[in-house]
């Protein structure tokens, strides 16, 4: 089954979601249109009990999404109005509310909001080509989705304020090397090796998947003796095992 809105596409195929940014002609520019959609469909993979993992992908050959359509911001009254629509949803909330595995797809342009949405998915695969960089500064902005955070949490502070200092743009290797993302494949083969890598996560107990996904995330707000301790204790109350088979899962995070 197809739905077709305007800029995010939506496909079902067994127990993966496809979602799809669908602005080719802008590569993928995020608007608000795209907000919206997105808002919704990130609401049905949540919300949907067939739905055990989720592929985000761009249309169109030349980019996963160039970041923050520039042409709203020159519309809008102000830059500060621009941004407020865009906190009127909370998009970037709804991507850490997925208790689901979440695998971004990248090709061409990953910039600014585009990284940024991807820096929000579990896992990220990028092909050969990508190119990424997070230009706000230049532009005399700061990134606002997420990206202050994520991108330090993921990479480590010295790279974090080093690419969001200059804008500068870097290749797939270099995200690579930086652990922005965990795999580089060649172009025609990054969806198919985004679905094989998320069919050997969901191979998995789905409810070990989600509590170790909380379970990161969760200690990465806590000091760590907290955070070990919060470990300790999801795992003795959520695993009754017999025979080393995984019976019930009794105690989610909190
Ligand atoms: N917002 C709105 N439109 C965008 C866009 C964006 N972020 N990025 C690209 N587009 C549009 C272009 O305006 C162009 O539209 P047109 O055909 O109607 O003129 C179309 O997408 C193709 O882009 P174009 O600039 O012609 O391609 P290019 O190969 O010359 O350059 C980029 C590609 C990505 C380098 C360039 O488009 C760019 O710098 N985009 C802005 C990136 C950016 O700063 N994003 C915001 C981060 S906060």
């Amino acid at each position: 089954m197809m739905t077709a809105a305007a800029t995010v596409l939506y496909q079902k195929e067994s127990s993966i979601a496809w979602v799809t940014l669908n602005r080719p002609q802008v590569l993928n520019a995020y608007n608000l249109d795209m907000r919206d959609e997105l808002y919704t469909t990130l609401e049905a993979v949540r919300d949907d009990p067939e739905v055990r993992g989720m592929v985000l992908c761009g249309a169109g050959d030349r980019a996963f999404c160039a970041g923050a359509d520039l042409t709203e911001f020159g519309s809008a009254p102000s830059q500060a109005i621009a941004r407020q629509v865009r906190w009127e949803r909370d998009v970037w909330g709804l991507f850490l509310s997925i208790t689901k595995p979440i695998i971004a797809a990248l090709h061409g342009y990953v910039l600014g909001s585009g990284l940024e949405m991807a820096l929000l998915c579990d896992m990220r695969i990028a092909s050969d080509d990508a190119v990424f960089g997070l230009p706000e500064t230049v532009l005399g902005m700061i990134p606002a989705a997420g990206g202050t955070q994520t991108t330090s949490r993921t990479i480590g502070v010295a790279s974090a304020l080093e690419l969001l200092l200059t804008g500068r743009r870097f290749s797939a290797q270099e995200a690579f090397s930086k652990g922005l993302i965990n795999r580089i494949v060649p172009r025609a083969q990054l969806l198919s090796e985004t679905l094989a890598t998320l069919e050997s996560v969901l191979a998995a107990n789905q409810q070990a998947l989600e509590t170790v996904k909380a379970v990161i995330h969760r200690g990465l707000d806590l000091p760590l003796d907290k955070a070990l301790n919060l470990e300790n204790r999801v795992a003795a109350s959520s695993l009754v095992s017999q025979g080393g088979n995984v019976q019930t899962w009794q105690s989610p995070v909190q």
